[in-house]
């Protein structure tokens, strides 16, 4: 209502993350008039600046043209800066709250605290909000980052620590691929067409891939990386949860807790891995490389301290899922930095058609779904070799985007999940029991690498993958011929 007055507070306003990612998020959700009436911005952190400052500081990656300038300056508008003296300095807090309680000049005052921080000042940080700048007027919801913890235990001592301040309807833990199209699309493919749903067993399927990769390494993000690895950075919160979307049963509605309640129960079902079940890499320099970044190889970045490092940049698992639906149906996820290209997918691989009658030249069917760039679904099948023939050939049925929605722009990932919280969406957030099981499956494996010093294989920057990971999902029964490549279609 009228009465109401929304508050967005950036705390980090000063970092990395906020002005590369956040306030960029924030001004393409304003100049589409998407935020509630009566938003503003506080930007809250340790740098001593002003709002004028803050503004210098994001502008650049805001990239404003002409026409918008008149709108920007509005944007400009709403947003305000509090220095802080320390994360510590709960008189700070005093501040930062008078400033939000100007805003909302006594109407009921619904407050997004947005956690761009590091974990070193999680705790004090979340204790400050909670004691300093709660609303009592409205609600309170807080936006929460990676990394969640290191491995079982360390998440779940901060699971603890917010689930003594914060309710879970309150807590949304961020995994931006969550808020992709095709990621979302996943859920709409299986459960709203009959031509998938009987068939996503372990009769039909015989294996399902998940790819991510990148065509750049750390690029002086290196002492970060290297606490974490692949691993941490990618498979066990992207990857795994396009794993359950593809895996789980049909919740009973669409409802967010529903959903999350079939995340939670297929990966129970999920066996905890271990050192056989993954094979891992790190990446050489490539001494031909075009760029600086190519040409330096994983240790060789001068922000990675330890000269020794096992931390994969590569890593390529088996992950199996005891139930009726999928016994026996190996689900691959498979990521890596300093590859080839930039592309991440699903492909899920059909069996043989039983009682061949074309001389073994069938291949097998395969349902692809590509999250980026350029999406897609599009399914590989046989067909009747067009013309004087009657021999099969291998073609596609495909949905290209770009070509079906000609004028659609599909939003960013953080501009959906951002909406998402005002809107109380909790359905595309982590919940602590999804993201204790996710820990559950990979700490063992984290363990055993650092302990036993397991040594990855070695790959050299910019190769399309591990041989040793193509022999690894081979020995499944996982099929790559390589002889399709898929053709972009023309634009009309
Ligand atoms: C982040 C990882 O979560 O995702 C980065 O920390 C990675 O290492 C990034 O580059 C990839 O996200 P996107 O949306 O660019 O595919």
């Amino acid at each position: 209502g009228s009465g109401d007055h929304y508050t967005f507070i950036v705390l980090g306003a000063s970092g990395d993350l906020a002005k590369k990612k956040i306030y960029p998020t924030l001004w393409s959700i304003y100049q589409q008039d998407k935020f509630p009436p009566n938003t503003a911005i506080v930007g809250f952190a340790r740098s001593k600046m002003n709002q004028k400052q803050l503004i210098e500081k994001v502008e650049p990656f805001l990239k404003v043209t002409e026409e918008q300038k008149a709108t920007a300056m509005k944007f400009y508008g709403i947003n305000s800066y509090v220095a802080g003296e320390g994360y510590g300095d709960l008189s700070s807090y005093k501040l930062l709250d008078d400033e939000i309680l100007k805003h909302e000049k006594g109407a009921n005052g619904h407050r997004v605290f947005y956690l761009a921080l590091p974990p070193s000042v999680f705790k004090e940080v979340t204790l400050a909000i909670k004691a300093s700048c709660w609303s009592r007027t409205g609600y309170n919801r807080v936006i929460v980052e990676k990394p969640f913890g290191h491995d079982l235990e360390s998440s779940d001592a901060l699971s603890k620590h917010l689930g003594s301040l914060f309710t879970e309807q309150e807590i949304y833990r961020i995994d931006h691929y969550l808020g992709k199209e095709m990621v979302q699309n996943l859920m709409i493919l299986r459960f709203a067409n009959q031509i998938f749903t009987p068939i996503w067993n372990r009769n039909n399927i015989a294996s399902v891939m998940i790819t991510f990769k990148e065509p750049f390494g750390t690029m002086g993000r290196g002492g970060y990386f290297d606490d974490f690895g692949i691993i941490r950075d990618i498979m066990q919160n992207h990857l795994l949860q396009i794993f359950c979307l593809v895996a789980m049963e049909k919740p009973p509605t669409k409802h967010a807790n529903h959903i999350r309640d079939e995340k939670v129960k297929v990966l129970e079902c999920t066996k905890t891995l271990g050192i056989e079940d993954v094979v891992i890499g790190q990446y050489l320099a490539n001494p031909d490389g075009k760029t600086e970044d190519s040409k330096t190889g994983y240790l060789e970045d001068a922000t990675i301290k330890n000269k020794n490092s096992n931390t994969p940049t590569y890593a390529c698992a088996a992950l199996r899922i005891n139930n009726e639906r999928w016994d026996g149906v190996p689900f691959f996820l498979k990521c890596g930095k300093a590859l080839n290209e930039r592309k991440m997918e699903v492909r899920v691989q059909f069996r043989d058609v039983p009682g061949d009658i074309f001389e073994g030249k069938l291949k097998r069917n395969e349902l692809v779904i590509r999250v980026q760039p350029n999406e897609a679904v599009y399914c590989k099948m046989m067909s009747k070799e067009p013309g004087i023939s009657f021999e099969p050939h291998e073609t596609e049925l495909d949905l290209t985007y770009h070509v079906k929605y000609k004028d659609v722009k599909l939003p960013d990932a953080y501009e959906r999940l951002i909406l998402d919280v005002f809107e109380g969406n909790q359905l595309n957030f982590v919940r602590a029991d999804e993201l204790r099981e996710a820990w559950r499956v990979f700490t063992p494996l984290l363990h055993a690498i650092e302990a036993k010093g397991v040594k990855p294989f070695t790959y050299t920057y910019g190769d399309r993958g591990l041989k040793e990971a193509d022999d690894f999902v081979a020995s499944f029964g996982h099929m790559y011929t390589g002889t399709y490549s898929w053709a972009k279609p023309a634009h009309h």
